[in-house]
Order: C-alpha cells, then sequence, then structure tokens
C-alpha cells in the first residue's frame, strides 16, 4: 500500500467547497456532545450508550409512525418491511447491553452522583415508542412538563390511536365485528379483550383467509418479543451494575423495572396461543 493515493482512482480529496461526510452527518455536533461531568473513565461508555440508544430509538418511531399511517391506508406491504425493521432495531439495542455489562458497580459508582436525577426513565423517545404501541399513562408525562415542546409532542400522541388501535380496526373490518369503546381508550394502557382475542383467533385458525392479518399479527408480536428482551436486559444489566439501590430517577429501580416486566403491549395475541 506505500504510496496508494486514492486521488489517482478519482477519489474527491478536497471538500472546501463541497459537503463532506462529516457535514452530511452533521458529525460536529454529534461527536462533540459526550460531556462527561466528571473524570471518571467509565463515562464516557455510559453516555454513548444512552445516546446511541436514542438515535436507534429515533429511527424506531420514524418507522413505527410511519408504519402506522401505512396501516391505516390498508396499505400492509410497506408496513411489514417497516414493522421487520423495528424488531431488528430492538435487536440492535439488545446485542448494546453486552458492552454497557462491561462496567463494574465499583465503576459506576464512580460518576453516578454526577448524574444527578437524570435518568432514561425521563426519556421522552421511549415514552413516545410505549404510547404509540399502545402502553399509555399520563402520570409519564409530568417528568416533561419543563420542556413544552416534548410535553407537546407526547400529548399529540396521546390524542392518536396507537399502531394497535389501528391494528384492530382492519381487524374489525376483515372479520365484520366491531369492538367495545374502551378497546379504542386513548390514554390508558390496552387491555385484554375478549372479542378482540376471538377475533384474532378467527384470523389464526384460517390463516390463508387472511393472511394480511395474520402477517401483521406475528409482526407484532415478533416487535414485542423484542422490546420484552430489551426491558430484561434492561432491569438484568440494572441489577448487575446497582443491584436493590433506588434509580436516579427516583423510583424503586430494580422493582420498578421488574412490574414493567409485566406489560402486554397486545395480550390478546398472546393470550390467543392457548386457544388454538
Ligand atoms: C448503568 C446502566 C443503567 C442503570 C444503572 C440504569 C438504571 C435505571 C433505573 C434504576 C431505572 C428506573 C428509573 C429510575 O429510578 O431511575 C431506569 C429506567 C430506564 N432506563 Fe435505565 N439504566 C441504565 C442504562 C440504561 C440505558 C443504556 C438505557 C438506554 C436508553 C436506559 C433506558 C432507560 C429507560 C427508557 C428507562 C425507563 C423505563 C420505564 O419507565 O419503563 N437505561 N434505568
Amino acid at each position: 500500500m506505500t504510496g496508494y493515493n486514492p486521488a489517482d482512482e478519482g477519489a474527491q480529496m478536497s471538500f472546501a467547497k463541497d459537503m463532506s461526510y462529516t457535514d452530511y452527518l452533521s458529525l460536529d455536533p454529534i461527536l462533540g456532545a459526550q460531556n462527561c461531568k466528571s473524570d471518571a473513565h467509565d463515562e464516557m461508555l455510559f453516555i454513548i450508550q444512552h445516546q446511541t440508544s436514542e438515535l436507534w430509538m429515533r429511527l424506531c418511531l420514524h418507522e413505527l409512525s410511519s408504519a402506522r399511517t401505512h396501516l391505516a391506508q390498508g396499505d400492509f406491504a410497506p408496513a411489514m418491511k417497516m414493522l421487520a425493521r423495528v424488531a431488528r432495531i430492538f435487536e440492535q439495542l439488545n446485542s448494546a447491553w453486552d458492552v454497557l455489562r462491561t462496567m463494574t458497580p465499583s465503576e459506576y459508582t464512580d460518576f453516578r452522583d454526577d448524574l444527578g436525577a437524570s435518568s432514561g426513565f425521563q426519556s421522552h423517545q421511549y415514552r413516545l415508542i410505549e404510547f404509540i404501541l399502545g402502553n399509555r399513562n399520563r402520570a409519564m408525562m409530568k417528568v416533561h412538563e419543563h420542556r413544552p415542546e416534548l410535553h407537546h409532542m407526547l400529548t399529540q400522541e396521546l390524542d392518536t390511536k396507537s399502531l394497535y388501535h389501528v391494528a384492530l380496526d382492519l381487524l374489525a373490518e376483515a372479520t365484520g365485528q366491531s369492538f367495545d369503546t374502551h378497546v379504542y381508550a386513548l390514554d390508558t394502557p390496552h387491555a385484554a379483550d375478549d372479542a378482540v382475542m376471538q377475533a384474532w383467533v378467527t384470523v389464526y385458525k384460517d390463516p390463508r383467509a387472511h393472511w394480511q392479518l395474520y402477517e401483521l399479527a406475528e409482526k407484532l408480536v415478533d416487535l414485542e418479543d423484542y422490546f420484552r428482551r430489551w426491558r430484561f436486559n434492561h432491569v438484568t444489566t440494572v441489577e448487575r451494575i446497582i443491584g436493590f439501590k433506588r434509580g436516579t430517577g427516583g423510583t424503586s429501580g430494580v422493582k420498578y423495572l421488574r412490574r414493567m416486566l409485566e406489560v402486554e403491549l397486545f395480550p390478546e395475541l398472546w393470550n390467543l396461543r392457548g386457544a388454538l
């Protein structure tokens, strides 16, 4: 390779006037945003792990809201692709815990006090993902009151049908059913409903007759499967690093996160399996 010059084969080497890779990707603000508050070596890992997770969550939201729009128009094919991508993003986020797990409790203790009361609990993007999928709780909005634009985004999401509601509209139409209004409650977590489950059972008993819904249902199960693994990996990593101490966000920590393991986004899709 000595003496090799990529310019000889046409690589553009001067960007005084053109947009470069660094410009296009806005790398200066991104790579300049790791503002460690301490001298602890591992704080950089902690910050980057959260920032990269937030970037992937941004993509998740982009895909989920677009998938919802397509489904609302009965346009299944692009929505399937987007939902498959979201499951893969969660897979990516799940693998990322392996990096964070290299941090020991002693290393985290070196900078934990510098986080103050900040915690993933205040991640507005995570909350938006939960809201869009149907796990809705107005009480979670309080921590965003000091940021009106974020609070507004969450309020707007709570005023919109969840992705699961849109799937249920399609299910109702295809099976000739109509579901109770409580099924479509906008600001409470979706609770299992027997009529909804029976309609899904109809789909699963004859997949060929309802192929698109069958495929959609399995995509949703796939997504929830990966999401559950994320929650589980998170709580296990947290226990490994802080044991049963309270979280920086003020909750009971592992105890709170274990309660979140009980969340069911699409309960009927899980319950129907025992009914087939
Ligand atoms: C050393 C690593 C970590 C520890 C010790 C930790 C600890 C905690 C604790 C104790 C909570 C409960 C709320 C509280 O009281 O603070 C929590 C919530 C949360 N954390 Fe982490 N966490 C870690 C890493 C991460 C990472 C890398 C992410 C990725 C973005 C993340 C995202 C979240 C989210 C979204 C919640 C809210 C969960 C919910 O409300 O269901 N955490 N974390």
